[in-house]
């Protein structure tokens, strides 16, 4: 078995040079077959599907699923995605005038809203934390969120995968260290499944919320929230359905208001376990294969890059290799640019550039604002390490 996926095992047009796994992730054709099937099965009679074969199904996904993150299925629920979990888990907790919600300055934007959300709906404070970019290790993160630990920190919002500056936190340090003075931790671990290997229960955090259409390559919509036993009667889904007055006995408040939020298409979340046991075949040693390869490829990729990009006084890694996962970020030459973007969705023009004139798929970010940028590479099983040549190419080109 080579350590290159064919890359037709996914849907992906072979004329891009795809490597932005890391923004919506990438789902191959047998896992969108089988939702097909799936779709094809709810469609053939939706009211028993529905009402008598859905709880099941889901209950045997969140088990093959929970065991792949070492976690207990009675503490965890399928969401559309980590922006709604994130969403359900702020907009249950009750703040007061004066608390204070600890962040960082790596944390996704979407996440950061919401959390800025409940601080202004209660009259409490998001004070965010200045982790200084390159990173030089653990420490600098520990050692940031610490020191703005007050005694009216009540919550941290905490990535476990940083979105823009693409590194692993030490996650279960941090949570350790934030218990220690009282204050809950809620992970964001958009990019938890698939890319680290999980163990939830392990890391201990009150809340942890995370995505599998991307790293495990689920079909799109399926995310989860996993909280902890004692920290659930207070957390509720962000949509009140049936669950909320169910007489029910046979099930906690929690799964019976998670598990069902209104009419939905629940296949991408029954995709899931199939999507790790396909995937996982794929290498010859199964996930941590499929890790390592990866990581190897996306840092030698960002080494090729970073090499092409010195001479124009760019090309610093993020963070020490040890630090990247799946996805490693580098700088980039300031850009023309001073203003910061418009929108959350912008696209920055060089990298606009670089898809229309080369068909290459990789995300500019602005970091930590204009002129000064990110590049983020990705890689999945399908991306080749010619590809991050191509890169270095068109940038060492663009550039000049
Ligand atoms: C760190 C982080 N948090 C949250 C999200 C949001 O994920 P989703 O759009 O699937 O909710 C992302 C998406 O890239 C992310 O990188």
């Amino acid at each position: 078995m080579s350590d290159v996926a064919p890359a037709d095992l996914w849907s992906l047009d072979p004329a891009i040079t795809f490597l932005n796994h890391g923004s919506f992730g990438a789902c191959p054709r047998a896992i969108l077959e089988s939702q097909s099937r799936w779709r094809a099965r709810l469609e053939a009679h939706p009211v028993r599907f529905m009402v008598d074969e859905l709880e099941p199904l889901l209950d045997d996904a969140a088990a093959r699923v929970c065991a792949f993150m070492r976690c207990d299925p009675a503490d965890f629920a399928f969401v559309p995605n980590a922006t709604a979990g994130v969403n359900a888990i702020l907009r249950s907790l009750d703040f007061q005038p004066g608390d204070e919600l600890l962040a960082n300055n790596h944390e996704y934007n979407a996440c950061l809203n919401a959390l800025r959300f409940v601080a202004e709906r209660d009259g409490a404070r998001v004070v965010v934390a200045d982790i200084p970019c390159p990173v030089t290790g653990p420490d600098d993160i520990v050692d940031a969120l610490i020191a703005h630990v007050t005694d009216h920190t009540k919550l941290a919002l905490v990535s476990h995968v940083t979105s823009p500056t693409a590194l692993i936190f030490p996650i279960e340090r941090i949570v350790r260290e934030l218990a220690q003075r009282g204050v809950d931790t809620l992970v964001d671990g958009a990019h938890g499944p698939g890319m680290i290997d999980l163990d939830i229960d392990g890391i201990g955090a009150a809340y942890y919320t995370g995505n599998f259409h991307k790293w495990t390559c689920a079909p799109k919509g399926a995310g989860f929230v996993h909280v902890r036993r004692d920290r659930q009667a207070a957390i509720r889904p962000a949509i009140i359905s049936h669950g909320a007055n169910s007489p029910r006995q046979d099930r906690s408040r929690f799964r019976l208001e998670f598990d069902w939020t209104g009419t939905a298409d629940p296949t991408a979340y029954l995709c899931v376990p199939e999507a790790i046991e396909y995937v996982g075949k794929l290498h010859p040693d199964g996930w941590p294969g499929i890790r390592d390869v990866c990581a190897k490829r996306v840092r030698r990729g960002r080494e090729v890059i970073c090499e092409a990009l010195h001479p124009f006084g760019a090309g610093v890694p993020t963070g020490p290799d040890t630090m990247a996962g799946l996805i490693a970020s580098l700088t980039l030459p300031d850009s023309p640019e001073t203003e910061p973007p418009k929108s959350s969705l912008y696209t920055d023009p060089m990298q606009t550039r670089l898809y229309r004139e080369q068909h290459i798929e990789a995300p500019f970010v602005p970091w930590p604002c204009m002129p000064s940028r990110l590049l983020r590479l990705s890689a999945h099983l399908y991306n080749r390490p010619e590809e991050y040549e191509k890169l270095a190419g068109a940038l060492g080109e663009a550039f000049e």
